[in-house]
């Protein structure tokens, strides 16, 4: 038996005795009443009567036992051409100061803040406040525009702001003042406090009787101390995609996000305190919650803040020698990434100019893996790839390799196996599992291990519906794959309208309002089109209502600057075409399934239930003339 599979035994055997072994990782301020109390929640809750403070568990803690001159974050970013070091001992001293300003301005346990930042060591120190206070954030993406943060905001009522002047993308500074001012007047709900981070490549105007200067604030400020709260109080909201243009508000708490990520860093990648980890990604997506700000810190490494992009800031090498300048032991970053990389590196020269003896591992997350991207990049690097499968909703990794309990074989293709924590399924609309080897709905049977949403921020209802209702007595993921006689999980794609465009999780949905928006839509469907780089991009298909004389490419031109202007350039909705028909069921419902699959190259059966099957053929020409 190896490690992992006895490890993955003694969980499944007694899934509370692990969980409070792993429990002991924490300092509790009261240790948990029980480990899981089935009679709470919508499904139960993790550690309740345990108080503690996330904050302290991520930095004081660490301060208190000598760690204190260690480096806690490295910001390294090649878009302004700076590094920075913050210790544990200066990392603690402006968390508590930016915890100071935000208390004085009115913001305690329970109050929202919505950080709105690019990647800048004060976004991680704002969520490390938040956490201090028992506030809770909300960290906004910064590659969404005006409307999206208003809907955030609107939903989350925060009492404050942390947000900045601008963001620097390749090319282009992206200003964040009048987006933020734009979604403030959008949102009927108003915040007391916005502080502002100025930057040097664009400051703002502050607006007279609301914005504050950020550092000013926190110089101003006394330190805060961290304030006790109970293991089931919220620590954040991350809004995420669901199959509406309303974003869902995952809901992390403090205690099981706490146990599960610290456990994660030992067991999933092999990293100890003092070790450098390096997650390539940004703190407005859960992998920058949990593998930039809390897990490494939560386990006092160190961590790698990158302010840059794969390929362009200024090379594909930038990765490697990121890896070689912070002696970085485990990477973790999305396919993508590494498909940028490649393209443009395919024979890894940059790779070879960079010393990787520190780098033991890569770990890849965020969307499907094609088997190439593994083998390519554990040809070049010589070491282990690990592809694991995980969402916003688990705060961690679902399937995977785990460095900590000695690698299993990978097999590109398949996200590992499940988690000591995940007990993973494939069911039939029946609700029956179907035999090892054939593909169903990815589930997770209930309870989901600690750090799993416990509910949805207000939407209890909305959480039912969308992830307990369809498997009874399951969590369904979503996800379409299979698990194969070995136990390997293989993740093939979304069972609902979600895209995953370069990483980012998208809502074809949210799409398609704003394309029914345009005055001479009449009718349209959004899908994801498979790209050799990006995974998958939107494709809108437009049919207009009858009379309308102005040009097709005028109204693709129209509705692609919609998109970028209600949802936000990370939805790279750079496509539009105008066709004359969509296909349909002889009901009237339009053939998103059977579409998503044409996009995606898959095979497909034409339903039964067709209207016409000349129109499948006509929409499914011009889905495949537009994969790249
Ligand atoms: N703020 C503002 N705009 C942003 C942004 C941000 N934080 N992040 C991305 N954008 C913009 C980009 O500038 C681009 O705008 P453009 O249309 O004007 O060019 C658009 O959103 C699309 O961005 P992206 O999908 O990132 O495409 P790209 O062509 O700029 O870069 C990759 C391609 C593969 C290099 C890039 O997507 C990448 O690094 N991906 C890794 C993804 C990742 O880490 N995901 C996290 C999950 S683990
Ligand atoms: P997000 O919530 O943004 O992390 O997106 C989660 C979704 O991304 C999952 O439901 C999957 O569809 C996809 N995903 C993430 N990681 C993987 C993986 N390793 N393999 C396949 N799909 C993945």
């Amino acid at each position: 038996m190896t490690h992992y599979d006895e490890t993955y035994a003694r969980w499944k055997q007694d899934p509370q005795g692990w969980w409070a072994e792993a429990a002991r990782g924490i300092a509790w301020d009261t240790p948990p009443a029980a480990t899981f109390d089935a009679s709470l929640g919508v499904y139960g809750r993790w550690f309740p009567g345990g108080r503690l403070n996330t904050c302290f568990n991520a930095v004081d803690r660490h301060v208190a036992a000598g760690r204190g001159d260690q480096a806690a974050i490295i910001w390294d970013s090649p878009m302004t051409g700076r590094t920075l070091t913050i210790t544990y001992a200066a990392l603690q001293d402006r968390v508590a100061r930016v915890a100071g300003a935000l208390a004085a301005r009115g913001v305690g346990k329970g109050d929202r803040v919505v950080i709105y930042m690019p990647m800048v060591p004060e976004a991680a120190i704002a969520m490390l406040a938040c956490a201090r206070l028992g506030a809770v954030h909300s960290v906004v993406f910064g590659g969404f525009a005006a409307a999206e943060l208003a809907a955030r905001i609107a939903d989350a009522k925060p009492k404050a702001i942390v947000s900045t002047s601008c963001g620097l993308e390749p090319g282009r500074v992206v200003k964040y003042k009048p987006l933020l001012d734009a979604a403030i007047a959008l949102s009927p709900h108003k915040p007391g406090a916005v502080l502002i981070l100025q930057r040097e490549a664009s400051p703002c105007e502050l607006t007279p009787g609301r914005d504050e200067d950020l550092l000013e604030a926190e110089r101003a400020a006394a330190p805060h101390p961290c304030v006790s709260v109970d293991s089931t109080d919220p620590l954040y909201i991350l809004y995420t995609s669901g199959t509406t243009g309303a974003p869902k508000g995952i809901l992390r708490d403090n205690g099981g996000h706490a146990v599960a990520l610290m456990n994660s860093m030992a067991m999933v990648y092999g990293v100890q305190a003092g070790d450098v980890y390096w997650a390539a990604s940004d703190v407005g997506w859960v992998v920058g919650h949990s593998y930039i700000v809390y897990a490494p810190l939560l386990a006092g490494c160190t961590t790698v803040l990158f302010e840059g992009k794969p390929v362009g800031t200024p090379d594909a090498g930038t990765f490697w020698r990121v890896c070689e300048q912070h002696g970085v032991k485990v990477l973790f970053t999305a396919p993508t990434a590494i498909r940028a990389i490649k393209k443009e590196d395919p024979e890894g020269e940059f790779l070879k100019r960079h010393d990787l003896s520190k780098l033991e591992a890569l770990y890849l997350a965020g969307e499907r893996c094609d088997p190439d991207t593994i083998t390519w990049s554990q040809r070049l690097l010589g070491k282990p790839v690990v592809d694991h499968w995980w969402q916003t909703e688990t705060g961690w990794t679902i399937t995977g390799n785990f460095r900590g309990l000695g690698l299993f074989p990978t097999r590109p293709g398949s996200g590992g196996k499940p988690a000591p924590g995940y007990d993973v399924v494939v069911l039939d609309e029946a609700n029956q599992e179907v035999p090892r080897g054939q593909i169903g709905s990815l589930a997770i049977r209930l309870p989901l291990p600690p750090s799993c949403l416990p509910t949805l921020f207000n939407a209890d209802d909305r959480f039912r519906d969308a992830y307990l209702s369809a498997h009874p007595g399951f969590y369904s993921t979503a996800d379409a794959g299979m698990i194969d006689a070995e136990g390997y999980v293989s993740v093939m794609s979304r069972t609902d309208d979600i895209i995953n465009v370069a990483g980012h999780r998208l809502s074809t949905g949210g799409m398609e309002e704003v394309l029914a928006s345009h005055p001479d839509v009449a009718e349209c469907a959004v899908v994801g089109v498979r790209d050799t780089l990006k995974g998958q991009v939107p494709l809108g298909l437009v049919v207009l209502k009858s009379g309308v004389t102005k040009p097709e490419a005028e109204i693709a031109r129209e509705v692609v600057a919609m998109v970028r202007d209600r949802i936000g350039p990370v939805a790279a909705f750079k496509d539009a075409r105008v066709v004359a028909r969509l296909p349909k069921t002889r009901s009237g419902k339009i053939l998103r399934a059977t579409l998503r699959k044409i996009a995606d190259g898959e095979d497909y059966v034409v339903p039964p239930t067709i209207d016409d099957p000349v129109i499948l053929d006509e929409v499914g020409a011009v889905l495949k003339a537009a994969m790249r």
